[in-house]
This record gives C-alpha cells, sequence and structure tokens, in this order.
C-alpha cells in the first residue's frame, strides 16, 4: 500500500541529513552539541590531519597559563583496565606565545573556538581572561578550576565553593567572553560547586574533568605515574560523570556539558538525555582520532531512527520511576 501524498506531507521522514544538531549552551549556539575535551586534542590544530575543525560543535583548546610550564615528572600515562590514569601537568608555551603563535593560525578554522584558562590565583585567572577579551575568533572560555589554588593552601579552586564563586565573579568582570566553568568531581557536593559557580556569573558548566586515581605494579613496587596519584578518564569514569550531570542538572539551573568516557554516539545521547546540552569527547581521540565526526553523524543516525527532528528533543528527557 503507497502512503497518500497528504499524510507524507505532514509526516515527512526524519532522514540522518536532515536532523538538525543545533544546541544552545546559554550564549552560545553551536551547530551541534559534540565538543573536544581539553588537553586531549592539543591545541586543535594537530587533529586537521584527521578532520576538518569546522566539524565540531566547538574545539576546546588545551590549558593555557599564565607563563610556559615545562608538565610534570614521566611516565605521564598508565593505562588501566577501562580508563587512563595521565599526570601531565599543564605544558604548554603560555598565554604569550597563545596569542602571538597559535591564535592566528587557529582562527576561523572552528566553528566555534573554547579557550581553557587555568591561573595560579584568583587574579591570575582574571587577567589571563582580561588578555583573550575581545581577541577575534575566540568565542568562549573555559575555566580549569582543578587547578591547585597556590595562595590558598594549594588544595584545587575547584574544593571550595566560595573561592569559585569568587574567581567566576572576577573573571565575569574581566571579560565579556561566555564563560563555562570546568568542575573537578573530586568533591562531596558537585551541585553546590555548581551552583557557586552560576552565583559568580558562569553560563555554562563543563563536568567532570578527571578522578583521582593510581595504579602500581607490584613486582617492581613501582607506581604507574611519576607523580603517583593522577587523573583517571575513559569508558571507567561515565557512570560517575552521568551522575553528577544529573546532580547538577536536578538541583542548579545551569545549562551543562557532560564529559567522561564518551566514545560513541550513544555515550553521548546518554548525557543529553540526563540534561547535559552538549558533549565533550576527550581520551577516545587516543583511539581513533576521528572520534568527533563519527560521534557526530552517530547522533544523526540515531535521533533520525527515533524519530528525532531536532537533538533538542532528546535532551532532559530522562524518565525517573
Ligand atoms: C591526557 C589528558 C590530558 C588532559 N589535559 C587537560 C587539560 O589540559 N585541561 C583540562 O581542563 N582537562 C584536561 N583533561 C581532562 C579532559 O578534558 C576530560 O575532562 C577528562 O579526561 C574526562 O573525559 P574523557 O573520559 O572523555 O577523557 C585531560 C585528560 C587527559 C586524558
Amino acid at each position: 500500500m503507497t502512503t497518500p501524498p497528504a499524510a507524507r506531507t505532514a509526516h515527512p521522514a526524519v532522514t540522518p541529513e536532515s536532523v538538525d544538531l543545533s544546541v544552545e549552551i546559554g550564549p552560545l549556539r553551536l551547530a551541534n552539541p559534540v565538543m573536544t575535551a581539553s588537553g586531549t586534542a592539543g591545541l586543535g590544530l594537530e587533529m586537521e590531519p584527521f578532520w576538518d575543525l569546522s566539524l565540531a560543535g566547538a574545539v576546546v583548546v588545551k590549558t593555557i597559563t599564565k607563563l610556559p610550564r615545562r608538565g610534570n615528572p614521566m611516565p605521564r600515562l598508565a593505562e588501566t583496565a577501562s580508563g587512563l590514569l595521565n599526570s601531565i601537568g599543564l605544558p604548554n608555551k603560555g598565554i604569550d606565545h597563545f596569542v602571538d603563535v597559535v591564535l592566528p593560525k587557529l582562527a576561523g578554522k572552528a566553528s566555534c573556538l573554547v579557550v581553557n584558562l587555568a591561573g595560579g590565583s584568583v587574579a591570575e585567572f582574571a587577567e589571563l581572561a582580561a588578555r583573550l577579551d575581545g581577541r577575534p575568533g575566540i568565542d568562549a572560555l573555559e575555566l580549569n578550576i582543578s587547578c591547585p589554588n597556590v595562595e590558598g593552601g594549594n588544595l584545587p579552586f575547584a574544593r571550595d565553593p566560595t573561592v569559585v564563586e569568587r574567581l567566576v565573579a572576577q573573571v565575569r568582570r574581566a571579560t565579556t567572553l561566555p564563560i563555562v566553568t570546568k568542575l573537578s568531581p573530586n568533591v562531596d557536593d558537585i551541585a553546590a560547586v555548581a551552583r557557586a559557580a552560576r552565583a559568580g556569573g558562569t553560563d555554562a558548566i563543563s563536568l567532570i574533568n578527571t578522578l583521582l586515581g593510581m595504579s602500581v605494579d607490584w613486582r617492581t613496587g613501582r607506581p604507574g605515574l611519576g607523580t603517583v596519584v593522577g587523573g583517571l578518564s575513559g569508558p571507567a569514569v561515565k557512570p560517575v560523570a552521568l551522575r553528577m550531570v544529573y546532580e547538577v542538572v536536578r538541583n542548579v539551573d545551569v545549562p551543562v556539558i557532560g564529559i567522561g568516557g564518551i566514545v560513541d554516539a550513544d555515550d553521548a545521547l546518554e548525557f543529553l538525555t540526563v540534561g547535559a546540552s552538549a558533549v565533550q569527547i576527550g581520551t577516545a581521540h587516543y583511539r581513533s582520532p576521528d572520534v568527533v565526526p563519527r560521534v557526530v553523524e552517530g547522533l544523526r543516525e540515531r535521533l533520525a531512527a527515533a524519530g528525532r527532528r531536532r537533538v533538542a528533543e532528546q535532551i532532559g528527557t530522562l524518565r525517573v520511576g
């Protein structure tokens, strides 16, 4: 039996190509919800041999600091059963090099460019943000607050909601760019930290950064990482990340970007279902450097198969009870 023409017009089939993947994250509008996660796709340029940077919803560069940093002692990576441990230590050539050398090469290549920053003090975060304000080619800042507060007992900023609110508020005053605050999972109450960041004026939250972990070879007695303790990422952390996205979405009125263990479109859809407006992909780049365009295509196919015309229809569709 053929479908009458009228019915066809009223319910046109959803094809992968016709799915609208655009999402809004506060003031940011992305062509699709798939972003790179900071530190895992270099400065973006390193991915160019594998895919056109404009295919990502956004490219997030690895953390930039005020001064150049050499990073941590080797070994900096250790594989575990279902995750990766790292203690890279934010090696980079500093903000001057980024502004003068990297940014001119990057500008215009990504459809949305997010610069991830880390300071050793609240004032340094604000200084870095001010330095980037108004630079052509930058669409948003992401604050890596998992780094130690050298003025506050060397504890990560992310552990103290009062400091987080003050930090974000100072950055807010220093820039007109949208701010994404990236949270650490190594806290008791993730919603309290997200609420503090929102009170300080963040436009969005991204989470999670890596979970503290370690590995050891019992035969040699040597730890897997030169720093002994490092950050766990990859599929092992996905359930923790989903739980934390859930807690923030449920308790705080702020757009959320989900990160943690995403390797394919199904993983990305899980985060969107829980309420994330977009996702970032990190460790999966090491196994398959073309993971970002693959997940974008996978989203189109799965959403079309599920009859969704817009990815936005999937966001926050978690059914409890
Ligand atoms: C090797 C490596 C380097 C990373 N470097 C950074 C970084 O420079 N800044 C940052 O905010 N997060 C950094 N991260 C954390 C990731 O951006 C991401 O939050 C985390 O790995 C969880 O996502 P995944 O499981 O998809 O990797 C790094 C992670 C890895 C594995």
